[in-house]
Formats: structure tokens, sequence, C-alpha cells
């Protein structure tokens, strides 16, 4: 890696690889799974695309639950750590390793139910990465088969915003420095890892979309039927909500 290498192919390759595994307690994230297929209602044997999937904690779960999960992430040692887990627990889940914004090359065209989109995993890159990453997601439902995309959104961002925040990931404390540029909507912060045997500082460049450039970038693709929570809670969402949960169909 060199000053050329953007941001986001730094950062989840270094320290956050151990912050991403402890980020969540295991009851946290095992509600926020029934919380998804609660709102999913999907029938028995149904296909999940997980992208990306992270050390795959969501898709263990509908792996557990009987449904046939595609998890997909471009982190080698993400997918590592979810092999391992789904072996332990002799769970068959398809893991892929890809580019979310190139898409395509899986080859998934119209064979899935649901895809998940969790834990604030859009603005990485540019608005057309993301339109990408959207468009190979709709061609891989089938029709009528629905994407849940978990995310922060402008509304929910700055109604509440904190320059700085912090919290224990497992034995790293993490501490996010953030200042939003409202001409590019994107949210850049500084980020320092520290623990008794890691000290890391990283940064991030989010686009943050309103609620309604969200909506138009999907319905622009042919997405409908919308619903939005405010959490994984699935209350309705408001301005003040802690998240932005947008449910899309293809028709
Ligand atoms: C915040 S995590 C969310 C992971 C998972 N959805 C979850 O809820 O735990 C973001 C994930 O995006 C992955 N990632 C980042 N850039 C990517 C890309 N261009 N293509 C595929 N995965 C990517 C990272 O490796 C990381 O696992």
């Amino acid at each position: 890696m060199n000053e050329d290498t953007p941001w986001h192919e730094r950062f989840f390759a270094g320290a956050w690889q151990r912050v991403q595994p402890n980020s969540f307690s295991p009851e946290d994230t095992r509600q926020s799974a029934e919380a998804l297929r609660e709102l999913l209602q999907l029938d028995p044997g149904a296909t999940i695309l997980d992208v990306p999937c992270g050390e795959g904690r969501i898709a263990e779960h509908f792996a557990h639950w009987g449904y046939r999960v595609t998890g997909v992430d471009r982190s080698e040692a993400f997918l590592a750590m979810a092999q391992e887990k789904a072996g332990a627990r002799d769970l068959q889940i398809d893991y892929r390793q890809a580019n979310m914004w190139q898409l395509d090359a899986l080859g998934h065209d119209g064979s899935y139910d649901a895809a998940l989109s969790i834990w604030s995993s859009i603005g990485y890159a540019t608005e057309e990465d993301d339109r990408n990453y959207f468009r190979c997601i709709y061609d891989a439902l089938k029709p009528g088969g629905a994407l849940v995309v978990d995310t922060q959104c402008l509304e929910t961002l700055l109604s509440d915003f904190e320059e700085r925040q912090w919290y224990q990931a497992g034995e790293i404390l993490v501490a996010e420095q953030r200042h939003f540029d409202p001409v590019s909507a994107r949210v850049l912060s500084l980020w320092t890892f520290a623990g008794a045997d890691c000290f890391e500082q990283t940064e991030s460049s989010l686009r943050i979309y309103s609620y309604r450039e969200l909506e138009s970038m999907l319905a622009g693709l042919g997405f409908a039927d919308f619903e939005s929570y405010g959490s994984m809670e699935l209350e309705e969402f408001e301005l003040t909500s802690p998240r932005l949960v947008l449910v899309a169909r293809r028709p």
C-alpha cells in the first residue's frame, strides 16, 4: 500500500480487522438477525445474499435457520474468520471474495429472495460505485425479492452529530474524531485504535446520503415498494432515529 491507496483498502486491512469482530455482542447480533428475519418473512430454504458479509456474523444466523446463504466480502481475513466459524458450527455458507462494486463477475442473476447490506456498508467510494453495487444486487434478486439497507443517513447523522466518539471493541479502544463536509456530503474521520499491542491512526471518508437521495438512487435502478425503519428495533423512521433501515423490492 502507498499514499495513493484508497482509504477503504487501508482501513479494512488494518487494526479494524480486530475491531470489527468485537464491535457487537453476540446477543446484539442475534437480535439484529432476528429482526431481519421478522422483516423479510422468507419461505424455508430461501436464498440470501449478504454483501459485504464481513466475518459472517449475520450470515451464520440465517444459515443456522436453514436459509441458503451466500456471503461476499473483499477481505480475505474476514472471510477466513467466517469460514472458520461456519466450519465449527457445521454451517453450509457459500463465502466468496469479491469487490462489491464489481459484483457482475459473480454471475448471480435473478436467483436471490433477499439481499442484505448491513452496518453502514455504502458510501465508501464514489456514488457510481454505490450505484453499481445496488444495480448488481437488483439483478441478483428474483422478482419480488427484497433488499435491506442498514445505514447512517444525513438525517440520523446530523440530528445528533457528535465530533468525538469512542468505544471499546474487545481489547482495543476505538476513538473517532469526525467532521462533516456539507459540500461533498462526506464524513471525514480520524480513527485511533489503541490496545496493549496495537496503536494505529487511520482515516475514513463516507458519503452520507439523505433518505431521499438513497431512495431515488434505488428507484432509479428499478427498486420499488419502499419501507423505512429507524433501527433494527423496526420502529418508524424519523428525523432523530439512530439508523435508517430501508427495505426495497425488485418488482
Ligand atoms: C462495517 S463492515 C460490515 C460487515 C457486515 N455487513 C456486518 O454487518 O458485520 C464493512 C465490510 O465491508 C467490507 N468491504 C469494504 N470494501 C469492500 C469492497 N469494495 N467490496 C467488498 N467488501 C468490502 C469490509 O471488509 C468489511 O467486512
